[in-house]
């Protein structure tokens, strides 16, 4: 398993059109729908650090790499059913998973929203009793973390919000050790949080029972300037 972030950054509009050509038609065309930049380029960013790290992993011509769908929309690569990831973003950041089982990642920016009305609404009783049971000055960090792990946990199923978000909870024990339990049952999924980026948390889920304790952490203009190289040599192969 490894783990990807990326700080996004500005892009001019000339280079993201640029770069626009260097993916499918597909998300070509979903860039240029969306109407603010930031969704434009978080999209763009996404793209190409997928295709960066099938490229370099599995050493797959960036033409013949196909994605498809489920039909909840969870997107896999065509042909390599052994290779999973998955991409969340939020804010300023991109976050991708890849792993050789299922797995789900979710980055959340921290903002300042009614936590007590939405966990009410959306949480179990317990998670709902874990974020109260604390200080208010720690609530919002708790908030954000179950927000997260159920996030990272309905991505790894990939069935979206088909699973009710109060279908399943997340338990949190003192040595911050991380189970889901459904139908009164343990799941077997493993699940990490990380507080690597200030203002954000990030959670994700695996079927493998080990999962990463680092994140790589890419530069933006790297990431671009490698894609672009790979792009040209195997162009020129
Ligand atoms: C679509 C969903 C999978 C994630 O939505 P999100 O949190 O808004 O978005 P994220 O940035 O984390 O993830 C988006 C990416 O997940 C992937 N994705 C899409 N459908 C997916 C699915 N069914 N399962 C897993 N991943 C999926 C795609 O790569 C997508 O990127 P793209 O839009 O660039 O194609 C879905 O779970 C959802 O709508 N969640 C919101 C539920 C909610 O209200 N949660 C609150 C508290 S738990």
């Amino acid at each position: 398993m490894e783990i990807y972030v990326v700080k996004v950054s500005d892009i001019r509009e000339d280079r993201l059109n640029e770069l626009c050509l260097l993916v499918d038609e597909e998300k070509k065309d979903k860039i240029k729908k969306f109407v603010n930049k930031k969704d434009k380029i978080r999209s763009l960013v996404a793209e190409i650090l997928i295709r960066t790290i099938i490229i370099e992993n599995l050493k797959i011509n960036n033409k013949y790499i196909k994605f498809n769908k489920n039909k909840q929309g969870k997107p896999y690569l065509k042909n390599h059913l052994n290779f999973n990831f998955n991409i969340s973003h939020s804010g300023e950041y991109v976050l991708c998973g890849i792993d050789n089982k299922d797995i789900g990642v979710d980055v959340e920016e921290i903002k300042n929203i009614n936590i007590i009305e939405i966990a009410q609404n959306y949480f179990t009783t317990k998670e709902f009793e874990y974020i109260v049971s604390c200080d208010v000055e720690f609530q919002l960090n708790r908030f954000y973390e179950i927000w997260t792990l159920k996030e990272s946990y309905i991505k790894c199923y990939g069935q979206g919000l088909s699973i009710p978000l109060t279908s399943f909870s997340i338990e949190v024990d003192q040595c911050k050790n991380i189970k889901v339990v459904r139908n009164n049952e343990y799941e077997e999924h493993a699940f990490k949080l990380f507080d690597i980026v200030q203002g954000y948390k990030i959670a994700v889920c695996s079927l493998n029972k080990e999962i990463s304790n680092g994140i790589v952490m890419l530069n933006q203009n790297n990431l671009i300037d490698k894609y672009i190289k790979f792009n040209l040599e195997q162009m020129k192969g």
